[in-house]
């Protein structure tokens, strides 16, 4: 009788528990909003202590990269800008300026040997911003946001690599790590989201043009495809990327929207403005839920398994798209009720932590998913903030008050160095190869029985036996695939095999493969057509190259720690969950 009242207990508190509602967001109040807003903004910064005495400015805590940092503050200019809030400038300035490095444009010395384009491009977005929104300018004996900006710029801008495919930008800046050898394409739409915005702000055609080339590139390189708008992961050199990496992130459409919405308020043409719709149109396959109005990171929240990178591409897409609605007002009406409804949601859900209110990272759920981080928060208060845009000052150019001062030449001494500066720096040793090669070996293990649980389809009409069979043959054509030079996104092409249930873009998996022009089905293990959102093979893939992204051996580096447990965890978790299936 007692345990049966103490179970009863137990069951109301748990039902109690889910009807708390720590936020009743009003999306159609600023006060509601700006009080939603700064209670998020707070929980955001309980990640971080590098303001603390004794910690770095700019580095968050294990386990996150040094990049998504850059990420954070460019979240607090965006607080500040959508809220009026100071409460986090000083916090901000200190570690943007902390971690500009000894040439000012973001390659500071503890960093540059694990550091991407793509790393170095979300700083220099986020000081972009803070010279678009009047951020305080730092003291005068201090680097700039707009001279950082365009450091970051012209750094980039001299690494665009013709000798491979024909341009772009490859994902890693130093020649040894894992990833030199691929072009992602959130390098360059953080690249060209860049020159857009620098052409704008300052009026100088230089960086228009580099937007239009890095336009061009990722069209020809398909890697825009230009019938469904889906913006795809990146391409590996080694086959002159024409074998893509298929899967979709929410940031990469969302960085080239925003390249694409400062190109058309620059140029006002008919052009600009048929890209940007369309990219739009492309987005709407991140938005889910009852009535596909609710923002999902599609790749991987189905499956559950969002890296800690991916657990903040929401933040961006979301951080992006509002920005959009400034530089082409006409998106608005499109766009809007998206927002709006994801941020209903977003605040619906966050109920976690001590304090009862802290966000998951699933928002179409309607219920809190046990989750917390540093994405997830970043998310929730950038969806949240997005209610403010029409209340909100348009972004400022040099011509109409912006007041940052550049430096058109910034970054010079930065330029052509392929060998990160310092004096411990050493040459990979044979050693370190050998365990290099050990790990590519137990890679290429971990993606083989990754798919051999992926392979097993719920719907399909064979039994778990004849699929495996099946799952063999494919597997062996995949690895010989990737024994001739397909390397890993092959491998992940090829495993990919989804139930058709799943939100998605369902494209011809020839194409994927061969880039839409080769005929070659003889590497193509299946006929029928792929999904190519929702997916747990990317980590096996990414993480992979993020594993060796550090040399082995080299000094411990606290934003890198913990890459090898990332990706064995989330394959364990791919696994785990096609098992369940
Ligand atoms: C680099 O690392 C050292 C040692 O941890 C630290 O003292 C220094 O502040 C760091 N510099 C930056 C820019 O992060
Ligand atoms: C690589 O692709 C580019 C662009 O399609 C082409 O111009 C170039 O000739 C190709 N290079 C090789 C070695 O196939
Ligand atoms: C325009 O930008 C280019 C590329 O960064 C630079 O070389 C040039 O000096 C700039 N021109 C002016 C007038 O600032």
């Amino acid at each position: 009788m007692s345990s049966l009242l103490g179970r009863l207990a137990v069951g109301l508190l748990l039902v109690a528990g889910q009807l708390t509602t720590a936020y009743d967001l009003d999306p159609d109040s600023p006060d509601s909003v700006k009080s939603v807003s700064k209670d998020m903004a707070a929980d955001l910064v309980s990640f971080y202590n590098g303001n603390q005495p004794g910690n770095t400015p700019g580095l968050l805590p294990d386990p996150y990269f040094w990049w998504e940092a850059g990420a954070m503050m460019g979240t607090l200019i965006d607080y500040w800008y959508y809220t009026g809030d100071d409460t986090y400038n000083d916090l901000t300035s200190q570690a943007l300026l902390f971690q500009v490095g000894e040439t000012n444009d973001y390659m500071p010395r503890n960093q540059t040997r694990t550091e991407g384009n793509d790393d170095q491009g979300f700083w220099g977005l986020s000081v972009m911003s803070a010279a678009e929104y009047k951020f305080p300018d730092p003291p005068a004996d201090q680097p700039q946001w707009l001279a950082l900006a365009q450091a970051v710029f012209n750094t980039q801008a001299a690494r665009w690599d013709t000798e491979h495919c024909a341009g772009g930008l490859r994902w890693q800046i130093f020649t040894w790590n894992n990833g030199y050898d691929y072009k992602n394409s959130i390098s360059q739409a953080c690249f060209f989201a860049l020159g857009a915005r620098l052409a704008l702000y300052t009026g100088n055609q230089s960086y228009a043009d580099w937007a239009d080339k890095t336009w061009d590139w990722m069209i020809a390189t398909k890697l825009i495809n230009t019938k469904n708008w889906a913006v795809y992961d990146g391409a590996g050199i080694e086959t002159n990327c024409t074998v893509l990496t298929p899967y979709q992130f929410s940031y990469n459409v969302g960085g080239m929207i925003l390249g694409a919405a400062a190109m058309y308020n620059m140029t006002e043409s008919q052009t600009w403005k048929t890209r940007l719709d369309n990219l739009l149109e492309g987005s709407k396959v991140f938005f889910t839920g009852p009535n596909n109005n609710i923002m999902s990171e599609v790749a991987c929240e189905s499956v559950n398994t969002c890296n800690v990178d991916e657990q903040s591409f929401k933040a961006y897409l979301t951080r992006w798209l509002t920005m959009m609605i400034k530089w082409a007002p006409h998106t608005y009406d499109v766009i809007h009720p998206y927002l709006r409804a994801s941020s209903v949601a977003a605040a619906k859900q966050c109920k976690g932590g001590a304090n009862k209110r802290m966000c998951g990272l699933i928002w179409y759920d309607g219920k809190y998913d046990n989750t917390t981080g540093v994405g997830q928060q970043m998310a929730a208060l950038e969806i949240t903030m997005s209610n403010l845009i029409l209340n909100s000052s348009s972004p400022v150019t040099a011509d109409t008050g912006g007041t940052s001062v550049g430096d058109p030449g910034g970054g010079g001494d930065d330029i052509g160095r392929n060998q990160p500066k310092g004096p411990d720096y050493k040459p990979i040793t044979g050693a370190d190869k050998f365990g290099a090669a050990v790990l590519t070996l137990l890679a290429i293990a971990t993606v083989v029985v990754a798919m051999g649980f992926i392979f097993l389809d719920e719907t399909s009409p064979q039994g778990p036996v004849a699929q495996f069979k099946g799952f063999w043959s494919s597997a062996s054509a995949a690895i010989t695939t990737l024994a001739a030079g397909g390397g890993f996104a092959a491998a992940a092409a090829a495993g990919r095999r989804r139930s058709n249930k799943e939100k998605g873009i369902r494209i011809n998996e020839k194409s994927i493969l061969n880039n839409g022009e080769s005929e070659s089905s003889s590497k193509n293990p299946f006929s029928e057509p792929v999904m190519v959102t929702p997916d747990s093979t990317r980590h096996s893939v990414v993480s992979q190259r993020r594993l060796s992204n550090m040399p082995i051996g080299w000094p411990h580096n606290p934003s890198v720690r913990n890459s090898v447990v990332v990706a064995e965890s989330s394959a364990a978790a791919s696994s785990e969950d096609q098992r369940q299936r």
